[in-house]
């Protein structure tokens, strides 16, 4: 399987082959799920929720974004690795935002960015793209304006907002973007726009007519208990198969039989 790039998600849209992409954080979760054959991998910044524990995603820092993506781009040798900018770093002005993206470029080895917003980011969007960067763009619900929003409901649902969305995608497409992650919102709406852009659409929450899926690998391998909206399928039990590996672990030891005389020296 060769390398694939931010041009291959074009090509991939152009041939009707979907596009799958996953998120991780790690060395090792990256390692088995690029192995795995992925098309690509999201480092997040749902590793503020996934794997520090906040209520959303926007203490992460840019630093943070780094060191993540740095340990997953270590374990690919297929996937596109796409990192996530985190809330702040692209907000304030465009030389901000180009600067962060060259950084997290630089000092990780990330194929491309990702970034929240449409139009008033565009600008920004456009600056990085002539920097040499891909970018994938991200509408519909966009986690970090939470505080904004509200709530994690679905998006775009009213006219206003659906015809706004799509002045959005086609700014961004204008700009340049590779890719654009379209978050819960109705699936016409999502293949409305699937249509009427250049660049690859990866739904979640956003039904089939995209031109790829993608979801947190944690939520997609069935690790979160308790988070089970209508969107998610569990693909593996991963919680089951851990706890019943910590329980066989702590009854080996309490009963002596783990290390065994062929497991020490
Ligand atoms: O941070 C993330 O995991 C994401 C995906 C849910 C699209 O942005
Ligand atoms: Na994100």
């Amino acid at each position: 399987k060769k390398k694939i790039t931010a041009k291959t998600l074009l090509e991939m849209k152009a041939a009707g082959e979907k596009i799958t992409q996953m998120t991780a954080y790690d060395f090792t979760t990256a390692g088995i799920i690029d192995a795995a054959g992925i098309d690509s991998i999201l480092v997040g910044d749902s590793a503020s929720n996934v794997m520090a524990g906040n209520q959303d995603t926007t203490p992460i820092t840019v630093d943070q974004m780094i060191y993540h993506a740095r340990a997953v781009v270590r374990a690919c040798h297929h996937c596109l690795v796409v990192c996530d900018m985190p809330f702040g770093s692209y907000q304030v002005s465009r030389e901000d935002g180009i600067r962060n993206a060259i950084r997290i470029i630089k000092e990780t080895g990330a194929g491309a960015v990702k970034m929240e917003g449409g139009k008033e980011i565009a600008d920004t969007v456009k600056g990085i793209v002539d920097a040499g960067i891909p970018v994938i763009g991200h509408l519909g619900l966009t986690p970090q304006s939470i505080h904004k929003f509200g709530g994690y409901g679905l998006r775009a649902k009213e006219d206003t907002e659906a015809e706004k969305l799509i002045e959005d995608a086609l700014a961004l497409d204008a700009a340049g973007v590779s890719g654009i992650t379209l978050e819960k919102v109705p699936a016409a709406l999502a293949n409305k726009v699937t249509a009427m852009v250049k660049a690859a659409t990866i739904g979640i929450g956003a039904g089939n007519g995209t031109d790829g899926q993608v979801l947190v690998y944690a939520d997609a391998l069935g690790m979160t208990s308790g988070f089970k909206p209508k969107f998610l399928r569990h693909f593996a039990n991963v919680n089951k198969c851990m706890t019943e590996g910590v329980m066989e672990y702590i009854r080996c030891v309490k009963s002596e039989s783990f290390p065994s005389e062929a497991e020490s020296y």
